[in-house]
Order: structure tokens, then C-alpha cells, then sequence
């Protein structure tokens, strides 16, 4: 049984795939799996193909790779990978649809509309009120992403927005705390909550501060942590996520949930949440790394 770890691509993720992609093959070693590691920018399909693979370890972040593109070759390839299918992948990679489906099956997430250079800067203010948050639509580890206080500098956040997707999308901003829950097969793993002392939890915070708070046990109630995981499965399951994921979502003064995102293949970095919440659960990076192996069926 060979299982290869793919990792890196040409996403604007790679850094931290490949970050991910080495803790994942490094553990996969330790237990005594069969595994090599693949750079798919190195050598695309053709050459993951000649390393003949009996599974895959899906270790990509962002487009071409959790989007679904490579669950579509792998399916057609005949080899099991890890984590979600071709459509929960492309959902995940779109923040909009993922909230259109949500918004659907009556899950709570913030409004949002969809950008353009066109767009009437003043009318989006107005209806999502400030601050507001831009994002680009398929984007992962916050890249993109600007909080804008007030009307003069949307425009700018859309550009910036538009450096990395053509889709961006305003959304409207949740005061309040910010919780990410961590799924693995059946399970609801503890939720935790992020702090981050700027106030903004964005691709420096999750990956170079060592200020951020990772607060676990997250401060909820056992009713309201089990109303959150409800609320998580639930909107998991609504894009057909399977094996492993992660939810992010945030509460406001009021006590409400929001749902932001879908994470379908979620960061493995030492600094990352779903091993932090795995560990707290009583499963150590190595068994959770065989616990998500174990989710490659053919
Ligand atoms: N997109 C990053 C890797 C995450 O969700 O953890
Ligand atoms: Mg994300």
C-alpha cells in the first residue's frame, strides 16, 4: 500500500501546502506507512500517476487542488484520496455558492453581495452597513481579504480583492468572537476559539504571530458548544463534505452563530486548528494524520 502525499501547486497557498504537505508525510513515515511526497507543481498528474499510488493524501490548499480538480482526475485515475469529492471540493473553494446553498437550507451567514468594478460603492455600504469585508470568492488563509471601515476605501479592497480572483464578494462584518470547528468522519471535535490581539485574524496572524489565542476549551457552555458542532455538521453536510473539514464561524453580542466558510482540505501546519482541537480530543498529530488517511476509500 504506497500512499503519496501531494502538496504545494501553484495556489497562492502553496507556502503553507507545503508546510501542511511535510507534517503530514513526516508522521505518515513515523508510523510506518509507505508514503512519499509529491510537489504537484513539480511534474502535474503524469508524473503522480508514474509514482502509481494505491492512495492519495490530499495536503493542497486553494485552487487546483482542493478545489475539486484534483478529486475529478483522482476519480477518473481509480485511485481513493483523502477528505471531500469533486463537488463538496468546489463548493468549499466558493465562498458565495457555499453561502447561497446555506442561506437556502435556512443556516445563518452574513449578508453578502457579489462585486464589480461597476459596483455602487455608496449602495453596498448601505446595505450591508460598516465595516463590511471584502473578499476574493475562491481564496483560502484570509489573502485577499480587507475589513473596510468606510465607503472612501471599498474601491481599494475591491482591487485588492481582485489581485487574486476575478469573483470578489462584500460581506457584511460580524462583531463579536470567532470559532472554528473541526469535523473528522463522525466526529465534532472541540471547538476553539481565535484571538488575535490586532484584531484581525488574517494570513500573518495564522501563520508567523505567536500572539494569536487558540482558547480551547473554547469559553462556551456545554448547550451552546453543542449547538455550534449542530450548526457545523449541518452546514458541512450541506455542501456534501465528507471525512474531514473545517467550519469557521463567528458569534456575535447577541449570542448568534454565523457561518463564514467551509475549509475542505484545512490547514496541517504545527500552528494549524484541526490538530490543535484533534489533540484536545486525545488524538495526537500521528493519529490524526492515520484517522484522515483512513477516510481514502475506494
Ligand atoms: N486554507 C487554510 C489552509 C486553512 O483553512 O487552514
Ligand atoms: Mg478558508
Amino acid at each position: 500500500d504506497r500512499v503519496v502525499v501531494v502538496y504545494g501547486g501553484h495556489s497562492a497557498e502553496r507556502e503553507v501546502s507545503l508546510t501542511s504537505g511535510a507534517a503530514v508525510l513526516t508522521s505518515l513515515q513515523r508510523s510506518g506507512v509507505n508514503a512519499v511526497g509529491y510537489d504537484l507543481a513539480e511534474g502535474g498528474l503524469i508524473g503522480l500517476e508514474a509514482l502509481a499510488p494505491d492512495r492519495v493524501f490530499i495536503a493542497l490548499h486553494g485552487r487546483g487542488g482542493e478545489d475539486g480538480t484534483l478529486q475529478g482526475a483522482l476519480e477518473l485515475l481509480d485511485i481513493p484520496y483523502t477528505g471531500s469529492g469533486v463537488m463538496a471540493s468546489a463548493l468549499g473553494m466558493d465562498k458565495e455558492r457555499t453561502k447561497a446553498l446555506w442561506r437556502a437550507l435556512e443556516l445563518p451567514t452574513p449578508d453578502s453581495i457579489m462585486l464589480s468594478a461597476e459596483s455602487d460603492w455608496s449602495r453596498v455600504c448601505e446595505r450591508l452597513g460598516l465595516p463590511l469585508i471584502v473578499k476574493p470568492v475562491h481564496e483560502g488563509s484570509t489573502l485577499g481579504i480587507t475589513i473596510v471601515e468606510d465607503a472612501q476605501t471599498l474601491a481599494a479592497a475591491y482591487r485588492e480583492a481582485s489581485r487574486f480572483d476575478a469573483a470578489v464578494m462584500a460581506e457584511r462584518f460580524i462583531q463579536g468572537e470567532e470559532y472554528t470547528l473541526s469535523l473528522l468522519g463522525d466526529r465534532v471535535l472541540p471547538a476553539i476559539r481565535v484571538e488575535v490581539p490586532s484584531g484581525f485574524y488574517d494570513y500573518h496572524a495564522k501563520y508567523h504571530a505567536n500572539d494569536t489565542l487558540y482558547h480551547l476549551p473554547c469559553g462556551l457552555d456545554e448547550r451552546e458548544e453543542a449547538r455550534l458542532g449542530e450548526l457545523c455538521r449541518r452546514a458541512f453536510a450541506a455542501i456534501d463534505g465528507r471525512g474531514w473539514g473545517r467550519v469557521d464561524v463567528m458569534r456575535d453580542a447577541q449570542g448568534n452563530f454565523w457561518l463564514l466558510e467551509v475549509n475542505t482540505v484545512p490547514g496541517m501546519t504545527d500552528h494549524s486548528l484541526v490538530p490543535q482541537a484533534a489533540r484536545h480530543a486525545g488524538l495526537d498529530f500521528d493519529a490524526l494524520v492515520l484517522a484522515i488517511l483512513d477516510t481514502a476509500r475506494g
